[in-house]
């Protein structure tokens, strides 16, 4: 697939915990190669970056195909003209949650998110925060009941983690199936309790 005909999608870095989860995704997404990668980071998710993981913006930037600047309300991604697959906020922090819950498309990320509403097109909200506030609860219904969807980066015990990798690609693997980019290597599936229930496929079942 040349670089002209993959699919689009727009991957947002905002200012909350978890720069990790944007860094791993975008390199999974690298390595998978079907999509062509659309990248907008808030001055905020800069910081963050830079405090949690040691690395500037340029290092995040180098990960993605396209680079936008969260300032220039005027770029592609911000119209429903340039098709896209859709978009993801990862990590998505609660300043960014209540812009997009409200409309408020200050910047190129929450329009970018803003067009993705309006076009009916998946936006995935990675967003971190605890505890939650009130405002935080209500801004989370707002953006669902506008079809967004919510997903914090809640760690899966029953998978076992043994590493930080481990607990973030397991969301990553989860963000991916949003979008239904195969990933195999990822994460691990629940296949369910067999040993304990004894679930068993028939000869001849679909695969
Ligand atoms: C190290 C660090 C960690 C932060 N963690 C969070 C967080 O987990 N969730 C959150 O909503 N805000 C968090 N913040 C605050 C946001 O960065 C801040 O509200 C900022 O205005 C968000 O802007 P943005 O949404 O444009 O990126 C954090 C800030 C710093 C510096």
């Amino acid at each position: 697939m040349s670089a002209d005909t993959k699919p689009r999608l727009v991957v947002g870095i905002s200012g909350a915990s978890g720069a990790v989860i944007g860094v791993r995704l975008l390199a999974a997404l690298r390595r998978i190669g079907t999509h062509e990668t659309h990248l907008i980071v808030s001055a905020s998710g800069a910081v963050t970056a830079a405090q949690e993981l040691g690395i500037t913006r340029n290092d995040l930037e180098t990960l993605a195909d396209v680079v936008h600047n969260v300032r220039d309300v005027g770029a592609s991604i911000a119209s429903g003209s340039f098709v896209t697959s859709g978009m993801v906020i990862a990590p998505c922090s609660m300043k960014t949650l209540a812009a997009v819950a409200n409309g408020f498309a200050d910047n190129l990320l929450t329009r970018a998110a803003d067009v993705m509403l309006k076009e009916r097109r998946r936006l995935v909200l990675v967003a971190r925060e605890t505890p939650l506030n009130l405002a935080h609860l209500r801004n989370m219904t707002l953006a669902t009941e506008m079809g967004a969807i919510v997903m914090p980066p809640v760690p899966a015990f029953y998978a076992h983690p043994k590493t930080i990798e481990d607990v973030v690609d397991h969301t990553v693997g989860r963000i991916l199936d949003l979008f239904s980019i195969e990933h195999r290597e990822i994460a691990r599936r629940w296949n369910g309790l067999a040993e304990e229930f004894g679930t068993r496929r028939n000869e001849g079942a679909d695969e």
